[in-house]
C-alpha cells in the first residue's frame, strides 16, 4: 500500500493537537503523495500558516473570500482536488458544524463541496467527547459516510485523563493509506442481510423488556459488507444510529417481527448474520391498558420467542450461509460451540461480554470465529475494524 500520486488536502481546526500536523504532513509527504493545508482561523492561534506551508511545499488556504486564492484554485476546484479530505485535529465544534451542514469556512465548505472520501480525527476534552450532542454528531457523520479516525485515550492537554486525543500522526498515516488502497470489492454481486440491536418485548402500552444492545456491531458489519461491495439489509431493533446510507433497512420492535423480516431476507440473500440481541421470551399476553401496582410481588407469564437465526439456518431452499452471535458472560467457548451445533450454523462469532469496555453498548469488541473445525481469535479493536475482519472471513468461506 503506498499514497504514491495521492492528493490530500489535511484541515486544521483549533484545538492544541494541532501541534502535530507537521509531523502528520511530514509523515504524508514521505509517501510521494500532494497534500495542500487548510486552517481555520481559529487553527492559527495553535500553529502557525508559516510552518504548514514550510512542510508541505505549497501555501495554506485559509479564507473563502479570497479573491487570489479563488483565482488560483477556487475552492469547488480545490474540492475535486482531493481524493481526500482529513481533517485533523476536528474539535466538536467543527464536528457539530458538519453534522448539520453550515458552511460558514473554507474547510466547512471543502467538505459540502467535495466528492472525495472525507475523515475526521476527533480532538477534545473527554467530557467535551462523551457529551450526547457530540456522539449524536459523530453518528450523523458516519451515517453520511464520514470516516472518524479515533479519538484515543489518554492524558489530556487540559490534565483530564479519558478518551479525546487525536491519534498520532502515524496511526493516521496507517489509516490514511488503508482509506486511499481500498480493500477490493469481493462481495459484489451477493446479498447480506444482518440483525443487529435490541428487541422490544411489550407488556402493556408503556413497558417492555429489553436488553443493553446498541445495534453498533451489526451496523458496523453492514458497513464493512456494504464496503466489500455486499447489497446489505440491515433488520435492526429499536436503536439510536442514524441510518446509514446505501443500506436498505427494515426497522422493527419484538422478536416476532425480526423473525418476519428475517424469513422474508433470508431466502433472497447469500449471507444471514444474527448479531441481533433477541429476546428469548416475551409476554404471553400484552395488557391492553397499563398495569397497575398491585401488592409487592407480581408474576409475569413469558412465554418462547422464535428463534430467528435457527428458523434461518434450517431453511430447505435458497438457505443463506448463517452466522449467529453468542454473547456469554462465561463458558464462552462451550455455550459457543453449543449454538453453533444446535442452531445448525456455519459460523459462530463468540462474544465474551463480561469484559470492561467491550460488547454490549461500547465502541470496542473482541470475538472469536468458530467453525465446526476451526477457530480464530479476533484481540479488541474498534467494532469498526472487528466487523470488517469477520466480514471478509465469511466472505473467504462463500463458494
Ligand atoms: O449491539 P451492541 O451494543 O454493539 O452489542 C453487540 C452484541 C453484544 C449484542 C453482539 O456482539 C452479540 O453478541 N449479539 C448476540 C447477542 C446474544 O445475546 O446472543 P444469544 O447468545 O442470546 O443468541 C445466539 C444467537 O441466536 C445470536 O445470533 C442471536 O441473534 C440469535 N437468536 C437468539 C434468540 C432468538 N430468539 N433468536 C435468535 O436469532
Amino acid at each position: 500500500m503506498n499514497l504514491s500520486g495521492k492528493k490530500i488536502v489535511l484541515g486544521i481546526s483549533g484545538g492544541i493537537a494541532a501541534y502535530k500536523c507537521a509531523e502528520l504532513v511530514r509523515r504524508l509527504k514521505e509517501q510521494q503523495c500532494e497534500v495542500k493545508v487548510v486552517m481555520t482561523d481559529s487553527a492559527k492561534q495553535f500553529i502557525t500558516p508559516l510552518t504548514m506551508q514550510a512542510v508541505s511545499g505549497e501555501p495554506v488556504s485559509d479564507s473563502l473570500l479570497d479573491p487570489q486564492a479563488e483565482a488560483a484554485m477556487g475552492h469547488i476546484e480545490f474540492a475535486k482536488w482531493a481524493d481526500l479530505i482529513l481533517i485533523a485535529p476536528a474539535t466538536c465544534n467543527t464536528i457539530a458544524k458538519m453534522a448539520v451542514g453550515i458552511a460558514d469556512d473554507l474547510l466547512t465548505t471543502l467538505v459540502l463541496a467535495t466528492p472525495a472520501k472525507v475523515a475526521i480525527a476527533p480532538a477534545m476534552n473527554q467530557q467535551m467527547y462523551a457529551h450526547p450532542a457530540t456522539q449524536n454528531n459523530l453518528a450523523t457523520l458516519s451515517s453520511y459516510g464520514i470516516s472518524v479516525w479515533g479519538p484515543g485515550s489518554g492524558e489530556q492537554a487540559c490534565g483530564d485523563i479519558g478518551k479525546g486525543r487525536m491519534l498520532e500522526p502515524l496511526e493516521l498515516l496507517e489509516h490514511c493509506l488503508t482509506a486511499l488502497n481500498p480493500a477490493p470489492k469481493i462481495l459484489e454481486g451477493r446479498t447480506v442481510t444482518i440483525t443487529a440491536g435490541p428487541t422490544r418485548e411489550a407488556l402493556d402500552p408503556v413497558r417492555y423488556i429489553t436488553n443493553h444492545s446498541s445495534g453498533k456491531m451489526g451496523y458496523a458489519l453492514a458497513h464493512a459488507a456494504h464496503s466489500l461491495g455486499a447489497t446489505v439489509n440491515l433488520i435492526s431493533g429499536p436503536v439510536n444510529i442514524p441510518v446509514p446510507q446505501g443500506i436498505h433497512i427494515t426497522s422493527v420492535s419484538s422478536a416476532v417481527d425480526m423473525h418476519e423480516a428475517a424469513l422474508h431476507l433470508a431466502t433472497q440473500s447469500d449471507v444471514f448474520i444474527g448479531c441481533a440481541a433477541v429476546a428469548d421470551y416475551r409476554a404471553a399476553d400484552i395488557a391492553d391498558q397499563k398495569i397497575k401496582k398491585q401488592g409487592d410481588e407480581m408474576t409475569l407469564t413469558l412465554v418462547k420467542n422464535p428463534d430467528i437465526i435457527a428458523s434461518v439456518a434450517a431453511l430447505k431452499q435458497q438457505r443463506p450461509y448463517t452466522v449467529g452471535f453468542a454473547a456469554e458472560t462465561q463458558d464462552v467457548k462451550q455455550y459457543a460451540l453449543g449454538k453453533l451445533k444446535n442452531k445448525h450454523l456455519n459460523m459462530i462469532c463468540a462474544n465474551d461480554v463480561s469484559q470492561e469496555g467491550l460488547g454490549f453498548n461500547s465502541d470496542n469488541n473482541a470475538l472469536t470465529l468458530f467453525w465446526e473445525n476451526e477457530q480464530c481469535s479476533l484481540p479488541a479493536s474498534s467494532k469498526q475494524e472487528l466487523a470488517l475482519t469477520v466480514i471478509k472471513a465469511i466472505a473467504s468461506k462463500l463458494s
